[in-house]
């Protein structure tokens, strides 16, 4: 059978790296992590999300790399080509078709919060947030949430953005840029880490994050972290599984992993020292919800010297890094609409795009006219959220990892990953035993047949 060859998205060899990296951090590390952590309570739950990413991210995204190399598409393509060399049910295709789904709902909410992040780039520059207190910071964001034309001219700019970028197939300028905007984040984080060092609350901040408590271990917590960790390294949702179709044969899929993992933990990680400190040093409450960086963040930036300065660049630098994710979510489904249909990628853009914007717009509304309209208790922008991270993509991590490690010819995976022996049998034995059963057990627990 002869492969399909890839597709050139990028400009150079680094160029997986750079996509992959650029779609794994986003809004999941600066944004995401410190408010669930914030609402889970700390260190225990900081310890369960480390645990996930190394027992089951990692073995996922190396499984979800090399299925988009060897069946060179889409993840239903991809996962189709796979399943059909070794004679397998033509049925696996559904865990790309959820995946490429779970990505395109993610988007959805996730134009949302890069909003709030350029809106408030803009709020820094004009000089909205000086001389504010806390109070005033809750006020700013309640205000902004509260007015439906604001948020949603700030989503809908987003997805125009993401839909331009990727509808004119010009990733690899994104990547360029990305190159030197990655240190530049790292460098913010730093600045804003030092900044909370001298805030004089870094170690209750240091303790809150790192502190393990047995009590705060419970159930829905595991759920939240096994989710996050899939979300935080944009697994099972079509963005890696693409990526990796683009990937050039040769180049190593463990490497690349771990460069990617490691990149993503250290930006969390940062993002919680930078931010939990300011929350503490100010008296808020660490669970204060989805707007928590919005409400804290600038309180720091207020009180450095060329605060205004950093506050600009960190806010934009956010909103950039948030949009090479985005980007990444709806790359699978233009890519299916392309390879499938031979639409090109500025229609496929044009078509996904109609429908994301009426989606988030909806989505945007959870917090002014909408919060009110429930379906199963929660709002569209919650319920978006909860379905993806908890379920959907936690339930494709499970499926490609048995595929992976049950119903391929070994040679398949053993080639594409081109590891060691030893290396090939611990990857064989985390997607055989580790990740599966994991997952099953916080499934399990969370639907309540199962505690421990
Ligand atoms: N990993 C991205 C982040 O942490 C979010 C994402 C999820 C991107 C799924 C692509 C696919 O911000
Ligand atoms: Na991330």
């Amino acid at each position: 059978m002869t492969r399909e060859k890839p597709k050139n998205l990028w400009l150079s060899r680094w160029g997986f790296i750079l996509a992959a990296t650029g779609s794994a951090v986003g809004l999941g590390n600066i944004w995401k992590f410190p408010y669930i952590t914030g609402e889970y309570g700390g260190g225990a739950f900081v310890l369960m999300y480390l645990a996930c990413i190394l027992a089951i991210g990692i073995p996922v995204m190396m499984t979800e790399i090399a299925l988009g190399r060897r069946g060179r598409g889409s993840p239903i393509d991809a996962i189709a080509r796979v399943v059909r060399e070794n004679n397998g049910n033509p049925l696996w295709r559904g865990v790309g078709l959820m995946a490429m789904l779970a990505g395109f709902m993610i988007l959805c909410f996730y134009v949302v919060v890069d909003g709030w992040a350029f809106a408030y780039t803009w709020k820094m520059l004009s000089g909205a947030l000086v001389a504010s207190s806390v109070d005033s910071l809750a006020q700013v964001f309640e205000g902004h949430n509260a007015n439906p034309w604001q948020l949603g001219g700030w989503s809908v700019l987003v997805s125009l953005l993401t839909l331009w970028i990727v509808g004119k197939g010009v990733q690899a300028g994104v990547e360029r840029a990305f190159r030197w905007m990655m240190p530049g984040l790292a460098v913010m984080l730093l600045v804003l880490v030092g900044y909370a060092w001298t805030s004089g609350s870094f170690r209750q901040g240091f303790d809150f994050l790192f502190t393990f408590d047995a009590t705060k271990l419970t159930g829905e917590a595991l759920l939240a972290a096994l989710g996050h960790a899939f979300f935080t390294l944009s697994l099972a949702s079509g963005a890696i599984l693409t990526y990796g179709s683009y990937l050039p044969d040769g180049q190593s899929i463990a490497r690349t992993t771990f460069v990617v993992a490691i990149a993503d933990t250290c930006v969390a990680l940062l993002a919680g020292l930078a931010i939990f400190p300011v929350i503490f040093a100010n008296g808020m409450s660490p669970s204060a919800g989805p707007g928590l960086i919005f409400m804290s963040l600038p309180l720091a930036f207020q009180q450095m010297p060329m605060g205004t300065l950093f506050g600009v660049l960190f806010f934009a630098m956010v909103s950039v890094a948030a949009l090479t994710s985005a980007i990444s979510m709806i790359e699978a489904v233009v890519a299916y609409l392309n390879e499938k249909y031979g639409v090109s990628r500025g229609r496929a853009a044009l078509a996904s795009g109609a429908v994301l914007l009426v989606i988030s717009l909806l989505a945007m509304l959870s917090f002014n006219v909408g919060a009110e309209w429930k379906l199963f208790g929660t709002t569209l922008f919650d319920g978006l959220d909860y379905l993806t991270s908890r379920w959907m993509m936690p339930l494709g991590g499970i499926l490609m990892v048995i595929l992976a490690g049950y119903c391929l010819r070994p040679e398949i995976m053993r080639n594409e990953l081109g590891l060691g022996a030893a290396g090939y049998a611990l990857w064989l034995f985390m997607v055989r035993y580790v990740s599966p059963v994991l997952i099953l057990m916080v499934f399990l627990n969370a639907l309540g047949w199962l505690s421990f």
